[in-house]
């Protein structure tokens, strides 16, 4: 049986009297690999941003696990802890070597010794080749290492849910499949992930579910077969044109 981790419930979010999320509903079960998809402004972001409430929802419910994470006694700091966040400029610490931007935040949030923290950080940058830059400092790397340095240290915090927020966009587009390859092997961890990305080969071949979004509502979602092969809404088949035309 499947286990539901998070279960959004008629999320909104306005600006001023901009509403940018309208009545967002969405579940996401243990080990699903969701994506979101659609055009720029569509609310992608805010959406993420909403999940792990670095943007505080104008009304609706988000549950982790049954449990309402706006609740006063709900335990925010682990909340965050678990719900990992990979962004589009990979905001990683420019001043700290590879593997101290993966150590230090083991230690501070999650108590870690400097030996465990370590020796966790060597086994991820092992498996994803990034073992050669463990001292570098990000200036010295390119795109698509910064970008795994940061999908590194999101998986070193043990989170049960990662977001990715454009991961690949800021890339140039020979780093795109590093990063991709990277992101399809965690989730063949069973790592629970949502992602926002405009990659429509990842989202067909790795989703569990994909969300279409347009204009802060989630136009269509379905499987991957569903939303690709057979979309029903106008929106989504014009949405889809530019990138099934060119595939
Ligand atoms: N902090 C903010 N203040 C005001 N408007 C915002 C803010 N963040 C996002 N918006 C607006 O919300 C809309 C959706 O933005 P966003 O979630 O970034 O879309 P997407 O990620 O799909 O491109 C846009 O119109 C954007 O200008
Ligand atoms: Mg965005």
């Amino acid at each position: 049986m499947s286990e539901t981790i998070l279960d959004v419930q008629n999320l909104r979010k306005t600006f001023g009297n901009h509403e940018v999320l309208r009545d967002i509903n969405l579940t996401v079960d243990k080990g699903e690999v969701l994506t979101i998809i659609g055009r720029s402004g569509s609310g992608k972001s805010t959406l993420l941003r909403g999940l792990n409430l670095l943007e505080p929802p104008t009304a609706g419910k988000i549950l982790f696990h049954g449990k309402d994470v706006q609740a006063e006694d709900f335990n925010l700091a682990t909340y965050r802890a678990k719900v990992g966040m990979v962004f589009q400029n990979f905001n990683l610490f420019n001043n700290l070597t590879v593997i101290d931007n993966i150590v230090v935040p083991q230690m501070s949030v999650l108590k870690r010794d400097q030996n465990t923290a370590k020796q966790h950080a060597l086994d991820i940058l092992n498996q994803m080749g990034m073992d050669p830059f463990i001292n570098a400092k990000p200036a010295q790397l390119s795109g698509g290492q910064k970008q795994r340095v940061a999908i590194a240290r999101a998986e070193a915090m043990d989170p049960e849910v990662l977001l990715f927020d454009e991961p690949t966009s800021a890339l140039d587009p020979e780093m795109v499949d590093d990063v991709l390859n990277a992101m399809t092997d965690l989730a063949k961890t069973g790592l629970t992930m949502i992602v926002v990305t405009h990659e429509m080969e990842f989202a067909r071949d790795v989703s569990d579910q994909v969300l279409f979004m347009n204009d802060g509502v989630i136009a269509e979602s379905g499987t991957p077969d569903q939303i690709f092969g057979n979309p029903q809404k106008a929106e989504t088949k014009d949405f889809l044109k530019r990138y099934l035309s060119r595939a």
